[in-house]
């Protein structure tokens, strides 16, 4: 995988992101929400039998709390009670890209396989380090099982990750493995960074910029989008400016991804996200609403200032105050522009090469799906 610069919105393709902006605003967005669940749903059916087998390889324990995380049972290992499995970003991004080279879906399997692997590893791992106790409206697996099985689960997701890649057949393996052993790399220094920014200053000269938010997020979320996507071109055949272009997108798609998961953190509905609500405000998370109303001038942003500096944990009453006051200082909006403008500039990526039109608009679907997802 190419180094971990962080990608820029607007950069060098800032014209053809505009334009692709301007088309996603004018496109009907209830249309592309539904070619987006339909993706989604071809995808994870697809991928289902490949992932499950390779849970099944797992130490059982591990397995069950595998399959309790990805919502396929019941902590105990009972048959799952209605519970919400997760979205499959990762793996749709994986198949549609091998289908976008022009290769069957079927190729981008096993990177599919790996990356929801991954994915699912960081999530027991965050859940612990972040003390959150609810995802995909159950227990997080450190609650339900206790912190060391959720470690030790994490670690034996990680390596399944990467065994299920290496045993991929074909000449691409050694590549294929290569850009997802940086890809983990990325991600625990993105997780670093997070974790770090929780004890800096929210203002003064130790304050976070945004600069360095966009670097944190490329890094723990954009790493993996991106490659998910890269895997994906990489084992439908693509030649590698291709890949390399999948693989910027997907970098930029995770910023706006981040961001608006930063916006869901305050304002979305435990009952839809299925994840708490206020969470990162109480633990000092830099997320880029409060980072830009900060940056906003004005009294509102002073007083925001004030309020999380104030020493003392929020309570249920500070950390509404301090959410008011981020919507007031223009955080809500500027997070939503922050995130349009890294979607542009995945789709300006995706344009810039050729791609099998059909995948090529499925793709487009989904970014815009991700840009107004309410979970
Ligand atoms: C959550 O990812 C973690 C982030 C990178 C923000 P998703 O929002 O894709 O989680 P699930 O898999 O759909 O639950
Ligand atoms: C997302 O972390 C990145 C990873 C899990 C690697 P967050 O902490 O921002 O995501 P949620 O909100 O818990 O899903
Ligand atoms: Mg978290
Ligand atoms: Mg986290």
């Amino acid at each position: 995988m190419s180094s971990p610069t962080t990608v820029r919105a607007g950069g060098p393709s800032a014209g053809s992101a505009a334009l692709a902006e301007a088309a996603f605003a004018g496109a009907g967005s209830q249309e592309a929400a539904d070619t987006a669940r339909r993706t989604l749903a071809r995808c994870r059916d697809l991928v289902r039998p490949s992932l499950s087998a390779a849970i099944g390889r797992l130490h059982p324990w591990q397995g069950e709390m595998a399959a309790f995380s990805l919502g396929w049972c019941e902590a105990g290992g009972g048959p799952a009670d209605g519970a919400r499995e997760g979205k499959g970003v990762r793996q749709a991004l994986a198949v549609l890209c091998a289908e976008a080279a022009g290769a069957p879906g079927e190729s981008g399997v096993a990177a599919a396989v790996a990356v929801e692997l991954v994915h699912t590893f960081s999530l027991l791992h965050d859940d612990i380090m972040d003390g959150d106790g609810t995802r995909r409206q159950r227990e997080t697996v450190w609650k339900a099982y206790g912190t060391g099985p959720a470690v030790l689960t994490g670690d034996a997701l990680f390596a399944l990750a990467v065994q299920t890649l290496a045993e991929a057949p074909g000449p691409l393996t050694a590549e294929a493995v290569s850009r997802l052993s940086a890809t983990l790399s990325g991600l625990a220094h993105g997780q670093a960074e997070d974790l770090l920014f929780e004890a800096r200053d929210w203002t003064g000269p130790d304050a976070v910029r945004l600069d360095e938010y966009r670097t944190m997020a490329e890094l723990k979320t954009g790493t993996l989008l991106g490659c998910a996507a890269a895997l994906g071109g990489l084992l439908g055949g693509a030649p590698g400016s291709v890949v390399a272009a999948l693989d910027r997108a997907g970098r930029h798609l995770g910023v706006a991804f981040q961001a608006v998961d930063d916006l869901l953190g305050v304002w979305g509905d435990p009952a839809v996200t299925g994840k708490p609500v206020h969470s990162d405000l109480r633990q000092r998370k830099k997320t880029y609403p409060v980072l830009a109303a900060l940056a906003s001038e004005g009294p509102r942003a002073v007083e925001l200032a004030a309020l999380l500096d104030s020493g003392t944990p929020l309570d249920d009453a500070g950390v509404r105050r301090a959410a008011a006051l981020v919507e007031a200082c223009g955080g809500r909006d500027a997070t939503l522009d922050e995130a349009r403008r890294h979607l542009g500039a995945a789709r300006a990526c995706l344009r810039a090469v050729p791609l099998a039109p059909g995948a090529a608009h499925e793709i487009e679907a989904l970014l815009g799906f991700l840009l107004h997802r309410s979970l």
